[in-house]
């Protein structure tokens, strides 16, 4: 199959682009990937909102931007964050005029929500499920464009590059380039080839990697192994950001319920197991301090009483209130026996979103020629060592925006159809052999996959989470290496299947977020390491 655009994601990133793409370029075909259902995103799951500066009385830019730098602890790239902050107003419009709707106060102006970091209120949302709503709308305006094609069930194996060639790859190889992916479609369970002149990889986080999280599934840093595969530039990993209030269900592991900062945006409290609001002890904005701080609080306060979690305390709200506002989390907590007016809610931290991932410029184009990433797969230089809660579903649609401009602009002057298609395999004179499968048999016991994923997700979070050292670090590669062995072996002689890729490129990632955190020998935002507790100005960004 070829197409002119391939977009490999069916989120905010990848929706936003490959909207704008059909508007813009009507006699061109854009075709959509994504693994399971269309809206079965980390999007979808996006609660507290989409950060932008909407009150020019009371918010300014620069106030957005110095939060936004504050946050990110002295690694954000200012000029990305001038670009974030100013542009994303435009973005955010523009999901408006595509059908989002965002919550009015009774003067018909956006209600704007606060969350930890902001200094001022700037959170437009959609109740407590924005994500949802900004995915329907963007789902509905997709189905609206006659060249945009959006399948479903297609598991990108891996980007097509100089390598499946049969040429020999490295970090310095020069022009490493991208011809388009290697799919596994699951509904004909064949894997096809989709060559395309452009390719954006909008395929999201990666919290899958650890055992509590508050991402989908789907979340298992595909993009971020993909690309370490192909030897393109990955930075800054360490920065993993643990979310401060998942619900505490015991049992629920793989994906936790989350319990939007916005809660504490209105009021919310965090008390220990003595009640106490124990904020107060950690830093002077309390509970609405950046997430790294309160995490970190949470954290120990858990390890000091030997409990499994704190309390959000919303006893203080009436019924009316919370539920005008946060209708989902009061129905999610009433169906597990807590009435949010008389029990505290328990939660804990749990991975949440990588600041790191694929390195990009200011166009979202990576190290790999004619591919690009935006969103969670990114990293684009806005979050530093930190995110700014709210910041994310802006930098997707700005670096969308980004992206789309820049493929446009290099395929305006060029004929519709720009692919020069000889043979059903060649693009632009290359010929691109089909994925060899050869000598791969059935799996013989899903054991082998399922028990890797444990101990992977185990060792992730006892020895790489919300606090670190040099032993844990290094314990924690040693046995990575070890399930990287086994996994590679499996691979050789294993048909492809999701559950075996994935695995594999969790363990990529894995890999890769030990990796950066060995190397950065400092505590900074999101990352701690007790043998190094202070900051040093020298470290810059981790790129491998
Ligand atoms: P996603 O929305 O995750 O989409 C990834 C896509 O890639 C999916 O379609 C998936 O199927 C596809 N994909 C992945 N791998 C493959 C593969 N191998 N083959 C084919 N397809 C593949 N951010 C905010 O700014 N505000 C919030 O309020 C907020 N709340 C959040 C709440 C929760 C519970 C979570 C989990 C995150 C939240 N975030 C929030 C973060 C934000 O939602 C995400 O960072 C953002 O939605 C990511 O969008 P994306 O387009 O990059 O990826
Ligand atoms: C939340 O609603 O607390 C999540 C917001 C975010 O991750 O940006």
């Amino acid at each position: 199959m070829q197409t002119d655009f391939l977009v490999i994601g069916s989120g905010i990133a990848g929706l936003t682009f490959a909207l704008k793409v059909a508007e813009d370029c009507p006699d061109k075909t854009i075709t959509v990937l994504t693994k399971t259902q269309s809206d079965e995103t980390n999007t979808k799951y996006a609660q507290g909102g989409i950060a932008g500066v909407m009150d020019f009385d009371k918010d300014s830019f620069n106030k957005h931007i110095e939060d936004t730098l504050i946050a990110g602890d002295g690694l954000c790239n200012r000029e990305v964050v001038e670009i974030v902050v100013r542009e994303g107003v435009e973005r955010i419009q523009e999901i408006i005029e595509w059908g989002a709707q965002f919550d009015k106060d009774k003067d018909g102006d956006y209600a704007l929500g606060r969350e930890g970091g902001h200094s001022e209120f700037r959170i437009l949302h959609h109740k407590d499920v924005t994500g949802k709503e900004m995915e329907r709308a963007l789902l509905e305006a997709i189905a609206r464009k006659s060249n945009i094609k959006l399948l479903s069930h297609c598991f990108v194996l891996d980007i097509i590059t100089q390598h499946h060639l049969g040429y020999l790859i490295t970090k310095s190889t020069p022009d490493i380039e991208c011809y388009g992916v290697y799919v596994l479609n699951l509904k004909s369970n064949k894997i096809e080839t989709i060559l395309a002149s452009f390719t954006l990889l909008a395929s999201g986080g990666n919290g899958q990697v650890y055992r509590t999280t508050t991402n989908p599934a789907i979340a298992t840093g595909d993009g971020v192994a993909m690309v370490y595969r192909a030897k393109g530039r990955i930075e800054n990993m360490e920065f993993i950001q643990f979310h401060p209030t998942a619900l505490y269900e015991p049992g629920v592991r793989g994906h936790s319920f989350l319990i939007t900062e916005a809660v504490r945006g209105d009021g919310g409290i965090l008390r220990n197991h003595n009640g106490e609001a124990f904020m107060e002890r950690y830093d002077e904005r309390k509970d609405l301090a950046p997430r790294d701080i309160v995490a970190r609080a949470i954290d120990n306060e858990m390890k000091i009483n030997g409990t499994e979690h704190v309390y959000l305390d919303c006893t203080h709200f009436s019924k009316e209130k919370f539920t005008e506002h946060f209708p989902n989390i009061y129905e999610k907590c009433l169906s597990i026996g807590i009435d949010i007016t008389k029990h505290m809610i328990p939660v804990a931290p749990a991975a949440h979103y990588s600041c790191g991932g694929i390195k990009t410029d200011e166009w979202a184009r990576t190290s790999i020629k004619n591919l690009y990433a935006a969103g969670e797969c990114a990293s684009t230089g806005l979050h530093g060592a930190n995110r700014l809660a709210s910041n994310s579903l802006l930098e997707a649609m700005v670096f969308a925006h980004r992206a789309y401009r820049d493929v446009v602009a290099k395929t305006k002057d060029k004929p519709v159809h720009i692919i020069e298609s000889s043979g059903e395999n060649t693009i632009n004179g290359v010929e691109v052999p089909n994925w060899k499968s050869e000598g791969t048999n059935a799996p013989k016991e899903m054991i082998l996959i399922t028990q890797s994923v444990k101990e992977m997700k185990l060792l992730m979070s006892d020895y790489v989470g919300i606090v670190r050292n040099n032993e844990r670090l290094h314990r924690a590669m040693k046995r990575l290496d070890l399930l990287y062995e086994e996994t590679e072996v499996l691979y050789e002689k294993t048909a492809v299947s999701p559950q075996l890729c994935e695995l594999r490129n969790m363990i990529s990632v894995a890999y890769l977020i030990v990796k950066c955190a060995d190397f950065r020998h400092e505590s900074r935002g999101l990352h701690f390491n007790t043998d190094y507790p202070a900051k040093d100005k020298m470290i810059q960004n981790i790129v491998l």
